[in-house]
């Protein structure tokens, strides 16, 4: 009980003009999919905060349709690199010029998380308003993804920044990073911010900065909507996450459609081939997960992590497939880790502190518990569950967490950024939604 209103008092502390930050100091505007998480949270416990939330995210929607990353409500505030004039996303005409906003998106939550709102508060008229008025606005941007992101038609879209796929610095990334030459002058130059906040060994490195700054140029130098970023772009990606996070929003807009008698045509289409497609195309029979795509070189990214147990949670496997999955944590659970480590464990790139590189993150472990949840799996969805309650209740309300067990031990708090809007929320919605 202490905890839960200790996770309320912290998003009412990140609570700014109308939208939380994802921690004072280290992250100080909205963030896209922090917002649908921290909205889903709320919703427990004040419906009016969650749908003020997701509002703001809306009001800074592109006419492209597309949702920016970060929104830059308070534009004296400098602390953050890159800011909104280093995106400088004015470039695409369409482009609000109020908020700011950054150039790229993020994982599309929104359509599950208005499912999710929707559903639990029926009978109240001002909700269901809510829901029928972003209903249009969602199509518009799952439309964004599959029209600027989708080149082949497959019903499985591209990013092509790491920061995009909401897990930055994760190792996935480091092969097609690597191919980026960053030559003297092709970046302009520029000052961190987030290292004089959190401590450099869990913040991603400086070489790993530069390549970011160079794919946001390169968005820039095409008003970050051109096809000729598909064409030049060293980074081309599909993500497993990303695209299975769509289609469970995807699922839910259909859902929505039905229960509100809206129009669901255009996302029908899209289903028809995407989960398929999905399948066929990430699965990876040796390491028995859903891998991302290189689409820049045609071929599997061959690494088992967190992202390849999202597919759970949007009903993609079938139940051979999900039995796989859910082994891969099982087997994690009987080792000494927590669940669930962002990274295979037995890579030589994991490292169990620096950020997508190993470490727990509450977010996930509320996606992969839903996941379990939907095949049954319950006693592995109930410890992926406890798991992060514990973390939460030993080491604080910090943005990520130490995966292995013998570490927790000696320490006495989390990484990262603390007193974090996402972990609060998972926490009150994991322990208190029907
Ligand atoms: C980091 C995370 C990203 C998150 C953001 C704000 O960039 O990698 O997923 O949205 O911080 O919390």
């Amino acid at each position: 009980m202490r905890q839960l209103d200790n996770a309320k008092e912290i998003i009412q502390n990140n609570w700014r003009d109308g939208f939380t930050v994802p921690t004072s100091e280290l992250y100080p505007f909205q963030w896209m999919w922090d917002s649908g998480f921290v909205a889903l949270g709320t919703s427990t416990y004040d419906v009016k905060l969650s749908m003020s939330e997701i509002d703001k995210m809306f009001s800074g929607q592109w006419e492209n349709g597309m949702i920016p990353h970060i929104l830059f409500h308070s534009e004296n505030e400098k602390t953050y690199f890159p800011n909104y004039d280093f995106w400088n996303s004015q470039v695409n005409v369409g482009a609000p010029s109020a908020p700011k906003s950054s150039g790229i998106t993020q994982p599309a939550v929104f359509g599950f998380i208005l499912k999710d709102i929707l559903q639990n508060h029926w009978d109240n008229t001002d909700v269901r308003d809510f829901v029928k008025q972003i209903y249009p606005k969602l199509i518009k941007y799952h439309n964004f993804l599959y029209k600027y992101r989708d080149p082949y038609h497959e019903g499985l879209f591209f990013i092509y920044h790491p920061w995009e796929s909401g897990r930055d610095n994760s190792p996935l990334w480091d092969e097609s990073m690597g191919k980026i030459k960053i030559k003297e002058g092709s970046i302009p130059p520029y000052k961190r911010r987030d290292t004089s906040i959190a401590h450099v060994d869990e913040r991603p490195t400086q070489d790993q900065y530069d390549r970011y700054v160079y794919l946001l140029e390169l968005g820039k130098k095409y008003n970050y909507d051109g096809k000729e970023i598909a064409k030049e772009s060293p980074f081309l990606i599909q993500d497993n996450m990303m695209n299975a996070i769509l289609i469970k929003s995807n699922d839910s807009l259909i859902e929505i459609a039905k229960d509100l008698n809206l129009d669901s045509g255009q996302v029908v289409e899209w289903q028809k081939q995407s989960r398929s497609n999905y399948d066929q195309k990430f699965w990876n029979e040796e390491l028995s997960t859903y891998v991302c795509y290189d689409l820049r070189h045609e071929k599997q990214m061959l690494h088992r992590e967190i992202g390849g147990l999202i597919p759970l949670f949007a009903n993609i496997p079938d139940q051979n497939k999900a039995k796989e999955l859910e082994k891969y944590l099982t087997d994690l659970n009987s080792r000494g880790y927590y669940l669930c480590p962002s990274f295979d464990v037995d890579s030589p790139h994991f490292d169990s502190k620096r950020y997508w590189r190993g470490p727990i993150w509450p977010q996930m472990n509320w996606m992969i518990h839903q996941g379990l949840k939907n095949y049954g799996f319950t006693e592995t969805a109930e410890i992926v569950k406890s798991d992060l309650n514990t973390l939460i209740h030993k080491l604080g309300f910090f943005e990520y967490f130490e995966a292995q067990k013998a570490i927790v031990e000696t320490i006495d708090h989390g990484y990262g950024g603390k007193d974090f809007s996402w972990t609060a929320s998972s926490y009150i919605h994991l322990n208190t939604a029907k």
